[in-house]
């Protein structure tokens, strides 16, 4: 099954304190974002990106499209406020197709193979995220103090991609915009429709860049895949 993705990338990257937005630094001489973006570049089942920017970066990222020869970007979406609206912009702009991928700009780790379990299982269920059991023991604290230990073994930290049939995550979408709901991802949006979210194992590997000290496990990852 081919698949169409929504890249949001319209961040301004604060936790990084980089004083620009964090898909831009280079790892081994190349942008976070190009990274991310060839991921998808190179999967044959991929049809089209929908990447989603601030518009003031615009003419930057045309520029490193072109530059890394980036040629399945359909269309530049503007960003919005949160996460969120920026993924409801790039969700917008798709004209047609049945499964849609959401995937931050800042994960360029994701290996196709995942990708592609994860658009099998989506063409299933509908719905479908990635995720990898939670590795520390997690405590609900209040005022530095323990209120409880919650218990791991159900707990799976989420990643992304999720995948999604664009009709269902786009109605989720539609609904959280009405009612005025912001979740931490797009499955929550999903899940408060009633609806079943499929969940397949991911990779530590998949790390999101956010803070400094990332850019660092960041290199480590890269190289390690070159290696083997
Ligand atoms: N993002 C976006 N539009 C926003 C906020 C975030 O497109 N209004 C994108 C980011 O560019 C990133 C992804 O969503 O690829 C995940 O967000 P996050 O890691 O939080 O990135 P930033 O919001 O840029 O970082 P910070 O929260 O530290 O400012
Ligand atoms: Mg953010």
């Amino acid at each position: 099954m081919k698949y169409q993705v929504v890249i949001p990338a319209a961040g301004q990257g604060k936790r990084m304190k980089a004083g620009k937005n964090k898909q831009l630094i280079e790892l081994d001489s190349i942008p976070i974002i190009i990274h991310t973006l060839k991921v998808f570049e190179q999967d044959p089942k991929c049809n089209g990106i929908y990447l989603v920017i601030n518009p003031k970066e615009k003419d930057e990222f045309i520029d490193l499209l072109d530059k890394y020869n980036i040629q399945k970007v359909q269309k530049m979406v503007e960003g919005g406020k949160e996460r969120q609206h920026s993924v409801y912009n790039g969700l917008k702009a798709i004209e047609s197709g049945e499964i849609v991928l959401i995937h931050d700009g800042a994960r360029p780790f994701i290996q196709q193979k995942i990708i592609h379990q994860l658009v099998e299982r989506a063409t299933i269920s509908g719905a479908c995220v990635i995720a990898v059991p939670v590795k520390d023991t997690i405590k609900r604290v209040n005022e530095s103090e323990v209120v409880d230990t919650v218990d791991r073994s159900s707990l799976w930290a989420v990643q992304t991609p999720q995948a999604f049939r664009l009709s269902i995550v786009l109605k989720a979408h539609e609904a959280a915009e009405r009612e005025g709901f912001i979740g931490t991802d797009d499955a929550s949006l999903v899940e408060r429709m009633g609806h079943k979210v499929s969940v397949i194992e991911g990779e530590y590997t998949n790390i999101k860049i956010t803070t400094p000290e990332d850019l660092m496990f960041a290199k480590v990852i890269l190289h390690s895949e070159r290696g083997g």
